[in-house]
């Protein structure tokens, strides 16, 4: 009997209509589009603007879109995962409130939260449920509402992040296509890197705190560039290597978009061209856990079935990784 892999089998995005340009950034802290452009290749970012919707509207909307294009009954999902980093509710799991709302009541589902990495840990989630038998239908969304934990007087944050959420189906394969690898990596030590200070069990909200402004992202960016580059680019690497790939037998390389430096290193170190290097950081910024869907999404037409992709991510705690997977269809 074939070996059960774990393939993708549908794709689904979605991102807020407003855009906030590097323009009207200019307008808000001391910053310039030239500064953004250069350190960071973002032009434009997406805003959920409506205060009363949280992050999961923005899953909703993309897996809705998922369920829209593949005809899939929302009925047959086994499993929501859901990966984000801004949650609507500290307790009472978002992915289960998504759930519910696109239809899919007779699936079980939890939250994933791993910073930026928590939509790649998410693939690992699901490849594993699926490869065991367990389930059949396993959704993963990643999404994120980063716009709720910004400073928008902070000019070394608000220029990266934007909102939005990408939804993948896993489903099981018996042609060998889907996820062949993963390498998965954490490092505590990063945790005063980036971070949010309070409104956890440490540092529970308070007056204070908000005074404080602690609610709030806090980045020591260029430590965390220095450990991204380096450690995305080794990743991703180390998983050709192990799976004897040259530059040649990668089709794509699915790199998290938080800066346009880190992933032109971590290709650069690959050998990987840049055609075969998906990006749309210029156009959404950092969308911390729908940056790898979204990808998806935007270059769905672009994958052949057989293709192969390599996934790399770098996020706060630290957490990286890099997956190679097989895509599974044709568009
Ligand atoms: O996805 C999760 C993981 N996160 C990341 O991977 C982000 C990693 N870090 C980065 O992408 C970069 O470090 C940043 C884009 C955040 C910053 O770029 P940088 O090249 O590391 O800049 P820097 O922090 O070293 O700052 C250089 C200068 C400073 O001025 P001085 O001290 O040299 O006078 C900053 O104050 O740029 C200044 N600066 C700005 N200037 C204009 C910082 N932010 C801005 C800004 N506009 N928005």
């Amino acid at each position: 009997m074939s070996k059960t892999t774990a393939a993708i089998t549908a794709v689904g995005g979605y991102v807020p209509d407003y855009v906030l340009t590097n323009q009207i950034l200019e307008t808000m802290v001391d910053t310039n589009d030239e500064w953004i452009t250069t350190r960071t290749g973002i032009k434009e970012r997406r805003i959920l603007k409506d205060a009363e919707k949280g992050t999961s509207y923005l899953a909703i909307q993309a897996a809705q879109n998922l369920i829209d294009k593949s005809g899939i009954d929302p009925l047959e999902i086994d499993m929501v995962i859901m990966a984000t980093a801004t949650p609507d509710l500290p307790v009472a799991a978002t992915g289960v409130y998504v759930a519910t709302e696109i239809g899919a009541t007779n699936a079980f589902s939890y939250d994933l939260q791993a910073a930026c990495s928590s939509f790649l840990y998410g693939m690992s989630t699901a490849a594993a449920f699926i490869e065991s038998g367990r389930y059949k239908k396993v959704l993963l969304i990643g999404a994120d509402k980063m716009s709720s934990i910004i400073d928008y007087t902070d000019r070394t944050t608000c220029i990266i992040f934007g909102d939005g959420a990408g939804a993948v189906l896993f489903e099981p394969n018996t042609e060998g296509l889907g996820l062949q690898d993963e390498m998965l990596r954490s490092d505590g030590s990063g945790r005063q890197c980036l971070k949010i200070e309070a409104g956890g069990s440490l540092l529970p909200a308070s007056a204070e705190t908000v005074a404080n402004k602690q609610h709030y992202v806090y980045q020591d960016g260029k430590t965390v560039f220095k450990f991204a580059v380096s450690n995305m680019a080794d990743i991703s690497a180390d998983i050709m290597v192990r799976n004897k790939l040259t530059n040649e037998d990668v089709d794509w390389l699915v790199p998290h978009q938080a800066n346009m430096r880190i992933i032109d290193a971590t290709a650069r170190r690959m050998g990987v061209t840049d055609e075969k290097v998906l990006k749309n950081i210029h156009r959404y910024g950092n969308t911390t856990s729908a940056t790898l869907p979204l990808l998806l999404h935007d270059f769905e037409n672009n994958l052949k079935k057989g293709d192969n992709l390599i996934f790399a991510s770098f996020g706060g705690g630290f957490t990286w990784g890099s997956i190679f997977l097989k895509w599974a269809y044709n568009s």
